[in-house]
């Protein structure tokens, strides 16, 4: 990847890379954890609609609960998740995969489908794969 781009341009480019080529993958984004605080995630680069979910405690929704679990969470059917934070009605499913730098948890790539249940073991092996190639980039 053109290595004079910024860190949030190439993190974006990942997240347009594969919001393009997978049509269940419908918002794409990256949440990094506030260095400062340490237990909090900040919304990073993006694509899909706004979402109000800018910074989210370790422990809250499905993405406070991977930086807590240091594991790839995937909710097949929001409705049935009580544990979650909504973005937008639409959404019907949700991954979201951590990533680590050197061992140690950074972020998570977050990924919300307008599908039910369309997530499968190869979509967990090929994001924890991307995962660990943007641990490169952060
Ligand atoms: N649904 C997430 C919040 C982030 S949005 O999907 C963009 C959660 O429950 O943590």
């Amino acid at each position: 990847m053109n290595s004079s781009l910024g860190r949030d341009e190439k993190l974006r480019k990942v997240c347009e890379l594969l919001a393009r080529n997978v049509d269940y993958y419908d918002w794409v984004g990256f949440y990094l954890v506030d260095e400062a605080k340490g237990n909090e995630l900040v919304l990073g680069p993006f694509v899909g609609e706004p979402t109000e979910h800018v910074r989210i405690p370790f422990g809250r929704g499905v993405c406070g609960r991977a930086a807590v679990e240091l594991k790839t969470i995937i909710v097949q059917d929001v409705t049935r998740e009580t544990n979650y934070l909504a973005c937008s009605p639409l959404v019907k499913s949700e991954i979201v995969v951590p990533i680590f730098k050197q061992g140690k948890f950074v972020g998570e790539l977050d990924i919300d489908s307008h599908e039910l249940a369309p997530f499968t073991d190869e979509d967990r092996k090929f994001l924890e794969k991307v995962a660990s190639l943007v641990a490169g980039i952060l």
